[in-house]
């Protein structure tokens, strides 16, 4: 069956853009969210989150009638879940946003609809969501009952979009289309066929849930031996960035860079969603998880030291007239977001112990959040002149061509220590 009407439920970073590159195809699409402030800025042709060129592509679908967004699911041929996919506070996947969207949609799914689901989910995530969708509704037939035979079609496709380069790759990536029945993920490839030009590879649902938490798990792991490297090399007196330069100088190493954790709202969370699935498998998994964590702990005790470092040197000084300069709070270089970044956490918790000036340079806002106590927002300019003790903790674009402070400071990127 052909595709008329498509319903993306949840219009964050992952769903708006989706449900407007398929509006911009020309398909008629209704998007769901929860959010009704987020409802309305869309029907209004404007947009909730930051992403380039999507305004555009929001504005125009809604202006020619191909986008509508709506707090009640509507009836549909084809409905994409992307909510939200957190853990709770043990770790353990929180799977409530699939449960209430997959409630949400069954009252209007009919014969021959098909559901994907969007969100990074831990492994049997899909099969569950289809559980959830045949509670609802016993008048439908699902694959784990039918299989080829039923009325609805389920399937997983994970995005793996990068942040600020969305629109394009959602189109040229290539996808992964997890179908419950080989049925499901070929209505899913003619689905996304509609605007994705890179290859649509199929397999089973478990496999494309796996797929999506290994390639982040991936880059944990890595990152943290780079990590764990920096810190193993502070204690020997090595340069670590000296050291990794070397290292990859051999034709197969490939190490990564150290710096003050990891961030964001995918490395940092989807490798739990194997731990909490394989606890006695996942060890390595898991311990990655920790070192980077971990590292912000690591981060702050530096602080600390070279606070002392500094007043040793400067014993006309005492820590209430040392000001600490924090360069960088996003969670990776040259972007607004703040959020899960460890150079913001560490910086908060600087704030939090400190008790001279503490200044925060970040050249991609323009107002501290409200939760920021005794942190101060300056430029560049003024947060290298006044400040005793400089903090690198994001390498900005900005920050590439500072000079190096003479005396202490602490340099979690490499700007001054790696050269
Ligand atoms: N942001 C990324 O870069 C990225 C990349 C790959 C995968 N993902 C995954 O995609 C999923 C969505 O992430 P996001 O960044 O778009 O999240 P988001 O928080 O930006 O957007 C989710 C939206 O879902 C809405 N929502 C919550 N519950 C709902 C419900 N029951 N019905 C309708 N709407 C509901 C929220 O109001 C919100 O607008 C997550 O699983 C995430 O891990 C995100």
């Amino acid at each position: 069956m052909s595709f008329e009407t498509i319903s993306v439920i949840g219009l964050g970073y992952i769903g708006l853009p989706t449900a407007a590159v398929f509006a911009s195809r020309k398909k008629k699409v209704v998007g769901v969210d929860v959010n009704q402030k987020a409802v309305d800025i869309i029907n209004r042709g404007e947009i909730h989150i930051v992403e380039p060129d999507l305004d555009m592509v929001v504005h125009a679908a809604v202006t020619e009638g191909y986008l509508r967004a709506t707090s009640q699911p509507e009836a549909a041929d084809a409905f994409l879940i992307a909510v939200p996919t957190p853990f709770k506070d043990d770790h353990e996947p929180d799977l409530s946003y699939i449960e209430s969207a997959s409630k949400a949609i069954a009252p209007v799914l009919k014969k021959g609809d098909l559901v994907i689901l969007e969100s990074t989910s831990p492994v049997g995530a899909t099969e569950q969501m289809a559980v959830w969708l045949a509670e609802a509704r016993p008048d439908l037939s699902f694959p784990q009952a039918r299989g080829e035979m039923s009325d609805i079609r389920v399937a997983h496709c994970p995005e793996r979009v990068l942040p600020g380069h969305v629109l394009r790759e959602l189109v040229q990536n290539d996808r992964v289309i997890g179908g419950m029945t080989p049925k499901c993920s070929e209505a899913a490839v003619r689905l996304y066929k509609t605007f994705v030009e890179g290859e649509c590879i199929i397999t089973s649902a478990r496999t494309a849930e796996m797929c999506k938490l290994t390639e982040n798990s991936f880059r944990d792991v890595n990152i943290a031996f780079a990590n764990e490297l920096s810190i193993i090399c502070d204690k020997l007196d090595i340069n670590v960035w000296e050291l990794i330069r070397l290292a990859n100088r051999h034709p197969r190493v490939n190490i990564l860079q150290p710096g003050p954790g990891v961030g964001g709202h995918c490395i940092a969370v989807d490798p739990w969603f194997i731990v909490s699935k394989t606890p006695e498998q996942a060890r390595l998994i898991r311990t990655a998880r920790e070192v980077n964590d971990g590292k912000r702990e690591w981060v702050i005790n530096k602080v600390k030291l070279a606070v002392a470092d500094f007043l040793q040197a400067n014993p006309e000084k005492t820590t209430k007239n040392v000001t600490i300069a924090c360069f960088g709070l996003a969670f990776k270089p040259d972007i607004d977001d703040l959020r899960e970044s460890p150079a913001f956490e560490i910086t908060k918790k600087i704030a939090g112990f400190h008790s001279g000036p503490v200044l925060a340079i970040e050249p991609n806002i323009s107002d501290l959040p409200s939760d920021c106590l005794n942190l101060t927002l300056v430029d560049l300019e003024v947060g290298i002149r006044s400040s005793d003790l400089k903090v690198i903790l994001v390498k900005h674009k900005e920050f590439h061509l500072l000079d190096e402070p003479h005396g202490v400071y602490v340099d979690t990127q490499g700007l001054w220590s790696g050269l």
